[in-house]
């Protein structure tokens, strides 16, 4: 089937246009931020169908104030990347998983799904649509690709809506946390959950990240890379560190938290075959927050984060530190890792496992 596309550009009343110019663009000294690039995708949901993809040059949408999406939360995002890579190839990773995530979330909060060859179309489309915006191979920036569906029906009552908008923008970023792959000090909130345990964390949508806030804001007022979240119902075990998943290596074993309130990470999903696949053994499991004190090294994954080494964990409420890195630098094993799931992104490594796409030649 021939792809489905029409270009429109929309203008906004009041709205100041301003794209960025390339020379504005320090690739090297990028944060993880947003810049306005040449386009956007989207797609309606109406009737019960999907329309047709549109091409957009503004940023801004037309939504009616009593949008579902706005009162009731129903909205749901994803997060992956676009590499440029030393061969002069550009790629993406593991888009498809993006897409079944997506799907998951969606009947989480009862959406229609955007079908896996739509989803990876739309990716593929705005990529090259934005291709000047894709950071160079040197600068270790990425272009951030960001996915997001929302309930656009106007109406008041508590249900879900029957009309939905489904976007995608991109963004030129760098590192995630300070440093990059650099150690970084995370604290334990008990004070707060970001999700509950029979409630919305195990999907990637906003409400979840409205919920850790406050968390965060005070992780940070205390000088904290992140907050570390326990387990919501009986604050015994780990779930996950803000927005990324944890891991921790101990007797050459990957061990990462198995909980119902986690977001199911992509990259901590290949990490866990990339750590097998190095020889290691791999155990996804309830980990019991004293449990941190036997780890040689520990991690906090995601698309974002890429693998952020962490340097302690605080507990607050003990007094206790978990130490895993003495001298400030990531240990052997998170390092060889990142190593090997970053080459694999940058097409250095070969592709066994079949993760990547080339979006441009
Ligand atoms: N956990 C949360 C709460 C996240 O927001 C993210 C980011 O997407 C992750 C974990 C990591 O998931 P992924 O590796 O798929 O980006
Ligand atoms: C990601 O890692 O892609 C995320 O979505 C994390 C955060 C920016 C929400």
């Amino acid at each position: 089937m021939a792809p489905r596309s029409k270009f429109i550009t929309t203008f906004a009343a009041g709205y100041t246009r301003h794209k960025t110019k390339m020379k504005e663009i320090d690739w090297s000294n990028l944060s993880f931020g947003f810049m306005s690039t040449d386009y956007n995708v989207r797609c309606n949901y109406h009737n019960g169908a999907w329309g047709e993809i549109e091409v957009h040059s503004e940023d801004t949408i037309n939504l009616s104030m009593a949008a579902t999406c706005l009162h009731y939360g129903q909205e749901a995002f994803e997060g992956l990347k676009a590499y440029r890579c030393p061969d002069g190839k550009v790629r993406i990773f593991r888009a498809t998983e993006n897409a079944a995530r997506l799907q998951a979330t969606c009947r989480g909060l009862v959406m229609p799904e955007v079908p896996t060859d739509m989803f990876v179309e739309m990716v593929k489309k705005v990529v090259r649509l934005n291709e000047r915006f894709i950071p160079p191979y040197e600068s270790g920036a990425t272009l951030y690709i960001r996915p997001l569906l929302i309930g656009t029906t106007a109406q008041v009552g508590v249900h879900p809506a029957s009309d939905y908008l489904f976007m995608i923008f991109v963004t030129p970023v760098g590192p995630y946390f300070k440093g990059g792959f650099a150690t970084n000090p995370y604290v334990i909130t008990r004070d707060y959950d970001r999700s509950a345990p029979l409630g919305t964390g195990c999907y990637k949508v906003g409400g979840n990240y409205a919920a850790s806030l406050r968390a965060n804001t005070w992780a940070h007022e205390q000088g904290y890379s992140c907050e570390f979240y326990l387990d919501a119902r009986e604050k015994k075990y780990i779930d996950e560190c803000g927005a990324a998943n944890f891991f921790g290596i101990k007797d050459n074993t990957y061990i990462t938290p198995k909980s119902n309130s986690i977001l199911p990470s992509v990259t901590n999903m290949s990490l866990m075959q990339l750590a097998e696949d190095l020889g290691m053994r791999v155990e996804r499991r309830q980990i019991p927050l004293e449990e941190l004190g036997t780890f040689e090294e520990a991690g906090a994954c995601g698309t974002a984060a890429v693998i952020s080494p962490i340097e302690r964990i605080d507990d607050p409420e003990t007094g206790k530190s978990y130490v895993f890195s003495h001298d400030g630098q990531p240990g052997p094993i998170s390092t060889k890792l990142y190593k090997k799931l970053v080459d694999i992104q940058y097409g250095i490594e070969p592709d066994e496992h079949g993760w990547t796409t080339v979006v441009i030649e």
